[in-house]
């Protein structure tokens, strides 16, 4: 059976070879031997992929196991499509249940498969977005138990990128146990691999690691609530000798916000597989008869071109099928965020007072953070019960947010929906709607509980509580913040049985509340926080624009964070603001012009400064907004590059979609006397047309800034840093270049 849709083909040969290919990969799969899903091959575009024939070779080794009485064919070096253990692959696998025999030997075969134009939605997780796509749903059964699993592979036209998840149906009449279902697996060909994944913590998120997959399993997890600063779900599995540039690269990410393991086995004969999906530590779940669970949906990006080519596939599957539709495309609002500028010493005067500094230098919104509501003057009270606080905001957030309006700024407003302090008329109400362990003292942070979202009383209190701040139609962006990890997780609304299904229950609760209020308020931005990049993933993505990816605001350590950031996603869905100096969080001091240019191409940009230190910077803080509004609609839907990173320069560019500009970022970050000069070399222009630095008027043609490069860094070697095409002297200086086509 052939199906063309568009230019994506997706086969089914008479000897059961399924091939989904596009012009970016293909992806091929057999029925093999005893009916075992046999995976044989990921990579770049195929012209006859049902041509492709199986690497697994039947092993002639005396001693191996027999899979199923079958000689010489065993499943332990079986490049397969979903695992699972018990017979003769002793690897770790996708799918682990115990059946109710008290076993957990599992063999699953192929039973049928459909096709569909599209793809489907899941109901209670966020899924992405379909268009110009097929999907192949090829349905596995376990005879013995009356386990069904459909695997649901999704290609795209226009996208090297391939979604999959698993549905598991118990047709059964006993109750089973899942253990481990990971949303997909992969089998790669035994070859040398390296791994570069994300990892960090509070204030130095997405730090890259790379190493050699070794023998043995790596993986990369969380078990704090929430997908984490620790690790990131997020893994590149790069050939050997992969670089920008060059080489065959296998990622993946999972649209999930709660606890993810990626992991990568190299097994006995060099094969390594890559499983993506919910952790199965302390995780279970019980199945009753006719229950079905859905896995969240893992999504592949292959890439030949090495991690630009990758990144570049990210970035465009990211703003088109996962953020909102409403302001993917959509220039940002620049802001003043009351945080940096006022921490919790806040109050109405305060606001409107900031609000014109705000306007004075151009600002277009502003964010009230933390401190707004009933006696919330530290981290210590109120989050739950969401009110203002009547002595020090008399006229309420709705008036407050009128006047701003009236002032001709936009109004947002910072609020921690999924958190309640043990100070707080809600906890003195409910002291039940928090996640606990029964007869465990709760372990506070930030001196706050968690609420219990697998309670749908909670929810639907947080729920109108939210509905109440927007129905006003005055508030035009959220900031949902999150600050802690969750520790002694139970919930009182689940069984005792159950308890181990509490953090992937609290997170279809979360996402049942994020539906709810973003389907109700399509218009309100809202932004993504925990703590800073505590839960910047693609599941949160799919429901908030953009994400503030940490609280880092000093700019030599944020260069680190976007660096990391822009393997995966795009600058689009990244918010940046100019902090105080020195540094609230690292001390350092720096000039006002790096702390905009590390966030130079961040979608939305802002400050948070004190009304003294605008008054002190005002005139070159309103040429960087006035220059950040200029390049407001730019800074969404073009590419971004990396082109070198050491120990002391971040070189960056960014190009429109159109072409038509191109930004070149070089931060300089220990200055050094006599440097050699380097030779950039920029991408993608167009290599016929002429482009002319705005800062001096010198002409260039594309060709000869890709070929010849753009010599830097170009250090005065006078003392009075005045040529304005020149990088300023000293550390931590960094220079913005603009190149506009004639
Ligand atoms: C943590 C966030 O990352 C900060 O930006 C700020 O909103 C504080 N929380 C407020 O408590």
């Amino acid at each position: 059976m052939l199906k063309v849709i568009g230019k994506i083909v997706i086969i089914v040969s008479e000897k059961n070879i399924f091939s989904l290919t596009n012009k970016y990969y293909s992806y091929v799969f057999r029925v093999g031997d005893g009916g075992i899903l046999e995976h044989i091959y990921y990579g770049s575009s195929l012209k006859n992929p049902n041509n492709s024939v199986s690497h697994h070779y039947q092993t002639h080794r005396d001693g191996v196991l027999h899979f199923q009485g079958k000689k010489n064919y065993n499943l332990s070096e079986l490049p397969q499509e979903y695992p699972t253990f018990g017979s003769t692959d002793f690897r770790f696998p996708a799918f682990h249940c115990k059946n109710s025999d008290g076993n957990t030997a599992t063999v699953l075969k192929y039973k049928n498969h459909r096709i569909i134009k599209g793809k489907n939605y899941l109901s209670a997780l966020p899924s992405a977005r379909g268009g110009e796509c097929s999907t192949l749903i090829v349905c596995l059964e376990d005879n013995l138990h009356k386990i069904e699993v459909d695997l649901a592979y999704t290609i795209y036209d226009n996208y090297g990128v391939l979604v999959r998840s698993a549905n598991i149906k118990n047709n059964g009449n006993n109750k089973l146990e899942l253990n481990n279902i990971y949303s997909s697996s992969i089998d790669l060909p035994a070859s040398e691999y390296e791994i570069l994944h994300l990892h960090g913590s509070w204030s130095r998120e997405l730090s890259e690691e790379s190493m050699i997959v070794p023998s043995g399993r790596f993986v990369i997890e969380s078990n704090r609530g929430s997908s984490s600063a620790a690790h990131f779900p997020f893994i590149a599995v790069c050939e050997e000798q992969c670089n920008e540039i060059h080489g065959n690269i296998y990622s993946s990410s999972l649209i999930y916000s709660g606890n993810h393991s990626i992991s990568v086995e190299k097994g006995e004969f060099n094969d390594v597989r890559l499983l993506t999906g919910i952790n199965s530590f302390n995780f279970n779940w019980s199945l009753n008869p006719g229950d079905n669970f859905q896995t969240p949906e893992a999504v592949h990006v292959y890439s030949k071109n090495g991690l630009r080519g990758m990144s570049n596939i990210w970035h465009s599957f990211i703003r088109d099928k996962i953020t909102p539709k409403n302001f993917n495309i959509k220039p940002r609002p620049t802001y003043l965020n009351t945080w940096e500028s006022s921490y919790f010493d806040i109050d109405h005067q305060k606001v409107l007072k900031l609000a014109d500094k705000a306007l004075s230098i151009g600002l277009e919104m502003i964010v009230l953070d933390d401190g707004w509501f009933d006696r919330r003057i530290d981290d210590s009270s109120s989050l739950g019960d969401w009110y203002a606080d009547a002595k020090r905001f008399p006229d309420g957030i709705q008036d407050l947010a009128i006047q701003i309006k009236r002032k001709g700024l936009k109004f947002g407003i910072w609020i921690e929906p999924e958190m309640i302090s043990t100070k707080s008329e809600l906890f003195k109400k409910h002291p039940d709607w928090v996640l606990k362990a029964p007869g465990r003292i709760p372990s506070l942070g930030r001196n706050q509980l968690v609420l219990d979202y697998c309670n749908a009383d909670v929810v639907n209190y947080i729920f109108d509580k939210l509905d109440k701040l927007l129905s006003g139609g005055n508030i035009d962006y959220i900031k949902w913040d999150m600050n802690r990890n969750m520790s002694e997780v139970g919930s009182p609304v689940v069984s005792a049985k159950q308890q181990l299904e509490v953090p992937h229950r609290y997170i279809l609760g979360l996402y049942s509340l994020l539906n709810r209020l973003t389907k109700k308020y399509p218009n309100v931005l809202f932004e993504n926080c925990a703590s800073g990049g505590n839960r910047l993933d693609l599941g949160m993505l799919r429901y908030m624009s953009q994400s503030w990816p940490s609280d880092m605001s000093d700019p030599i350590g944020r260069l680190n964070i976007i660096n990391g950031c822009s393997y995966l996603f795009p600058l689009d869905v990244l918010s940046a603001y100019i902090g105080p100096s020195p540094n609230h969080q690292n001390g350092r001091i720096s000039s006002i012009n790096s702390r905009f240019n590390a966030g130079a191409f961040c979608a939305a940009k802002g400050i948070s400064l004190s009304d003294s230190d605008i008054d002190n910077n005002a005139n070159e803080l309103a040429k960087l907004i006035n220059f950040a509004k200029e390049h407001a609609t730019d800074m969404i839907g073009g590419s971004f590059y990396r082109l070198k990173k050491s120990a002391n320069v971040f070189c960056w560019q960014y190009i429109t979609k159109d072409k038509k500009k191109c930004f070149l970022l070089y931060f300089h970050i220990l200055s050094g006397p006599n440097e050699p000069f380097q030779h950039i070399k920029l991408v993608e222009l167009e290599k016929n047309s002429k482009y002319k630095q705005t800062s001096n008027g010198k002409l260039y043609s594309g060709n000869l800034l890709m070929e010849n490069g753009f010599t830097l860094p170009y250090v005065s070697m006078t003392n009075d840093n005045k040529s304005i095409s020149y990088m300023p002297k000293g550390d931590f200086s960094s220079k913005l270049f603009v190149f506009k086509k004639v």
